[in-house]
C-alpha cells in the first residue's frame, strides 16, 4: 500500500486484480474514445500561478455541495455495475465515502440496491436516476430513494440511449456476460476477485431485478434495459420528477451553455457539467474546456458541479478555480475499489485530498472556498 502514491498506481493494481472484461468496462469510452482522452488531456493545458511568501498555515478543504458540508468538494460519481469491480462494491464505496465525509452517489444500474446501501451506512447518500419508459417503475424507484432517506436525486440527462463502447462488445460484456474459455481463464487467474464474489451474497442489479415488470434475472434485464431508456425524455419531464421527489435535485450531463440556462430555469439545485466520462457523445468537448462558459452563462442562478477526467487533487483545484462548487470522480474510485476494496476507495480519497491540500498551499491559498480564476494563468 505504501508504494501507492497516485491514482495511476491504483489503476495499475486494479488492472492486475479485476478480470479484463470488467476492468475494461470502467476504463473505456464510446467509439474512438476521443472525448474520454480529451477529458484528461485538457487538464494538463491549464497552469497554476505559483505564489510565494504567503502565510499558508491552517488550511481548510471543507466546503459545501448543495448545502451539505463536505470534507472536500469531491463526491463519488454514480457508476453502474460497480459491484463488478469488487464484491459488494457499492456498499464498500458508500462506507468509505461516508467515513471520509464526502457524498456517495448510487447509480440506478448498481449491483447493490438502494436498501443494501442504506443498511450499511448511517448518513444519507445521493441517488442517481435514469428515467425509463415504464413510469410506474420510475415512480417506485423515486419512492424507494425517499424511503431510504437519500438526500439528493441526481437526474442523469445525457443518456436517453446508450452509446456504443467497442471494448464491451469485443469482451462479450452483456447481461449475463458471455463466458468464453478465454474469459473463464482470465477470471480464474484472479482469485482475490472471484473468491470475494463467492464469499458474499449473490446480488444482481438490485434496483431493477425483482422491481421492474418482467425483470426476474439478468437475461430479462438485458432486453428490458435495451428498450427502456426513454428516448422521448424532454425538459418538460424534469418538472414531474422534481415534484415527485420533493427534495434536492441535481441535473447531471450538461455540456452546453444553452442547456445550462435551461437547467437553471428548472429550479434544480445544481447541474453537473459532464459528458458521462466520455462514454456517450464521442467527439464532444472535454468537460473542463466547457466549464468556464457554463459558469459564466448561469452565474449564481444554480450551483455548478463538475466531472470528467479528474485524476488528481490538482485537477480538482483547477475545476474549482474555474468556478465549480463541487466535483465528482468516477474511474479513480473504481480503480481504488478494484485494487483493494474499501481501503482502496479510502486511498483514492486520501491521495486526492493530499494533492489538493498541497497544491492549494503552493498556490498561496488557505481556504478552498476562496479559490478562483486569478490562481490560473489564463
Ligand atoms: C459511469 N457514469 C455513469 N453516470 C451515471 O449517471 N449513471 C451511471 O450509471 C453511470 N455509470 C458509469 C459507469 C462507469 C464504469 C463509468 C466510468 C462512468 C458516468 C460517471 O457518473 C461520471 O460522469 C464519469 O465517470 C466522470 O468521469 P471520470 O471521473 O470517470 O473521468
Amino acid at each position: 500500500m505504501s508504494q501507492i502514491l497516485t491514482i495511476d498506481d491504483l489503476k495499475n493494481q486494479a488492472r492486475r486484480r479485476v478480470p479484463k472484461m470488467f476492468f475494461d468496462y470502467a476504463d473505456s469510452g464510446s467509439w474512438t474514445e476521443s472525448t474520454y482522452r480529451a477529458n484528461e488531456e485538457d487538464f494538463s493545458k491549464i497552469k497554476f500561478r505559483q505564489r510565494v511568501l504567503v502565510d499558508m498555515d491552517n488550511r481548510s478543504l471543507a466546503s459545501t455541495m448543495i448545502g451539505e458540508t463536505v470534507a472536500m468538494p469531491v463526491a463519488l460519481a454514480p457508476t453502474g455495475s460497480t459491484g463488478m469491480q469488487h464484491a459488494d462494491g457499492e456498499m464498500l464505496a458508500a462506507q468509505a465515502a461516508e467515513e471520509f465525509g464526502v457524498p456517495f452517489t448510487l447509480s440506478t444500474m448498481s449491483i447493490c440496491s438502494i436498501e443494501d446501501v442504506a443498511k450499511v451506512t448511517k448518513k444519507p447518500f445521493w441517488f442517481q436516476l435514469y428515467v425509463m419508459r415504464d413510469r410506474d417503475f420510475v415512480y417506485n424507484l423515486i419512492d424507494r430513494a425517499k424511503a431510504a432517506k437519500c438526500s439528493a436525486l441526481v437526474l442523469t440527462v445525457d443518456l436517453q440511449m446508450l452509446a456504443q463502447r467497442h471494448k464491451d462488445l469485443r469482451n462479450g460484456l452483456s447481461a449475463p456476460p458471455k463466458m468464453t474459455p478465454k474469459t473463464l481463464f482470465d477470471i480464474g487467474r484472479r482469485p482475490r476477485w472471484w473468491m470475494g464474489m463467492l464469499g458474499t451474497p449473490r446480488r444482481s442489479f438490485g434496483n431493477i431485478v425483482g422491481h421492474a415488470k418482467g425483470v426476474t434475472d439478468l437475461a430479462s434485464l438485458s432486453s428490458w434495459t435495451a428498450e427502456q431508456f426513454d428516448q422521448s425524455l424532454s425538459w418538460d419531464d424534469v418538472a414531474w420528477i422534481k415534484e415527485r421527489w420533493g427534495g434536492k435535485l441535481i441535473l447531471k450531463g450538461i455540456l452546453d451553455k444553452e442547456d445550462a440556462i435551461m437547467a437553471a430555469k428548472t429550479g434544480a439545485d445544481a447541474l453537473i457539467v459532464s459528458n458521462h466520462g466520455g462514454r456517450q457523445l464521442d467527439g464532444a468537448r472535454s468537460s473542463i474546456s466547457v466549464l468556464p462558459e457554463i459558469v459564466e452563462a448561469v452565474g449564481d442562478k444554480i450551483e455548478v458541479h463538475f466531472d470528467g477526467g479528474i485524476r488528481s487533487g490538482q485537477d480538482v483545484l483547477k475545476a474549482l478555480c474555474l468556478g465549480a462548487k463541487g466535483t465528482y470522480i468516477g474511474r479513480p474510485f473504481l480503480y481504488g475499489l478494484g485494487a483493494m476494496g474499501k481501503p482502496g476507495v479510502t486511498k483514492t480519497l486520501e491521495i486526492i485530498h493530499k494533492e489538493l491540500d498541497m497544491t492549494l498551499a503552493l498556490c498561496g491559498k488557505r481556504d478552498i472556498t476562496t479559490v478562483g480564476k486569478d490562481m490560473l494563468c489564463i
